[in-house]
């Protein structure tokens, strides 16, 4: 290797396949990420044991472009005749309910699923969260192997075994804790993901970095530029990182009955914001961007965190690009929608607040009016961040 440039070493270093194991529970699984790692799919689905072979659910666009070097070497997969072995579903936000759910369980049981089928789940969030909740309930439980094709779901949705659907009081309301047996992460499918998509999971990333990784902070304020032009290297150092990130949180706590919940940074708000336009308005990434913003706001109003920091944070948010807008949206509105999250407690919000970068605290409560004033006030900090940037 000597006398390779450090560039070459990143790109020799990609060309490997990384395993990053999650351990949980309810079960231990392998995350495998690499490029390449989608044709590797079939050999990897033919280990599972006992296996009745897969059943490949995903959404049209994504069938369409990357379905084909999936499916290249499932065993015995025939694209002319394994019609019935590929689900296509609606993968927006707004289809993330129950009908959609109970249709892909209806035409499982049409094509004779049993309980050694595997569903291969083949998509972005989503796709993840509601082949997951299938892959939970269907006969009450089948295995589950998670391919993701954003940037949100290869960093964090594929991850960790929360799946679920939205109702129309709340986000995430129905769903289970349901590990899969596999995930395959390949970035090579980042490649023909729409900019505004990528936009949304590099938010993801950005929370990674305020919630535990100073250094990844960093990184992403020198090579922000790298990061949106998708360079290869640039991704192989990130998403893997993320990936080990959560991994790590999940392993010490799988059903969010403590530091899990730091994975929450940026979710009260952007949740409320979700469901108060009927989620057609913000990608989930989109809406965590606000909603980390919002958080770092009322760190600040708490004197938790020092202004300087504040100011970095909204600062490379806005550097990620333009954010549909939250002025139609009602401050009293996110504040009744907050007060009946899931995750309050008596209708007070368990706050995640950074402390700096890089450090996170949680069960933080903050009265109602520093949390409607601070959502009246973002759009303005915001444009403010976007003029410097
Ligand atoms: N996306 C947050 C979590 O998985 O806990």
């Amino acid at each position: 290797l000597l006398g390779r440039s450090s560039l070459e070493l990143c790109y020799i270093f990609a060309a490997t396949m990384q395993k990053i194991f999650v351990r949980t529970a309810s079960g231990n699984y392998s995350v495998i990420y690499g490029r390449g790692a989608l044709r590797r799919a079939g050999a990897m689905a033919e280990r599972l044991a006992d296996s009745a072979g897969p059943l490949v659910l995903s959404s049209p666009r994504v069938w369409k472009l990357w379905g084909g070097s999936l499916t290249a070497r499932f065993p015995g997969w025939n694209p002319d005749s394994n019609w019935d072995r590929r689900i296509l579903f609606d993968d927006r936000e707004s289809s993330k309910r129950l009908a959609t759910v109970e249709g892909i369980c209806r035409q499982l049981a049409r094509a004779g699923a049993d309980r050694r089928t595997v569903l291969v789940a083949l998509g972005g969030g989503v796709v993840g969260d509601v082949a997951g909740f299938v892959a939970a309930t269907y006969l009450r439980g089948v295995r589950v192997v998670h391919v993701p094709t954003t940037l949100v779901a290869q960093v964090d949705s594929a991850i960790g075994g929360k799946t679920g659907v939205n109702l129309p009081e709340g986000k995430n309301l129905v769903g289970a804790f349901y590990q899969p047996c596999q995930v395959i992460v390949d970035p090579e499918v980042l490649r023909t993901l729409p900019a505004r998509q990528f936009r949304a999971g590099l938010y993801e990333v950005i929370k990674y970095a305020v919630i535990g990784d100073a250094a990844l902070f960093e990184f992403l304020e020198r090579r922000l530029g790298n990061v949106l032009r998708r360079d290869p290297a640039t991704l192989d150092y990130i998403v893997p990182r993320c990936i080990r990130a959560k991994a790590a949180v999940v392993r010490q706590d799988e059903r969010e009955g403590g530091v899990r919940q730091i994975l929450n940074f940026g979710h009260t708000f952007g949740h409320a914001l979700e469901s108060a336009t009927r989620y057609r308005c913000f990608l989930h990434g989109e809406a965590v961007a606000w909603g980390m913003m919002g958080a770092t706001l009322l760190a600040v109003a708490a004197g938790r965190l020092d202004f300087e920091d504040a100011v970095r944070i909204l600062h490379l948010a806005a550097r990620v690009g333009p954010l549909p807008p939250v002025d139609g949206v009602r401050g009293d509105r996110i504040v009744e929608i907050i007060r009946g999250d899931k995750k309050s407690r008596e209708g007070h919000a368990q706050w995640v607040l950074p402390r700096k970068i890089g450090v996170v605290e949680r069960g933080i409560e903050v009265p109602d009016a520093v949390v409607r004033k601070a959502f009246v006030e973002l759009p303005r900090l915001f444009a403010a961040a976007r003029g410097r940037s």
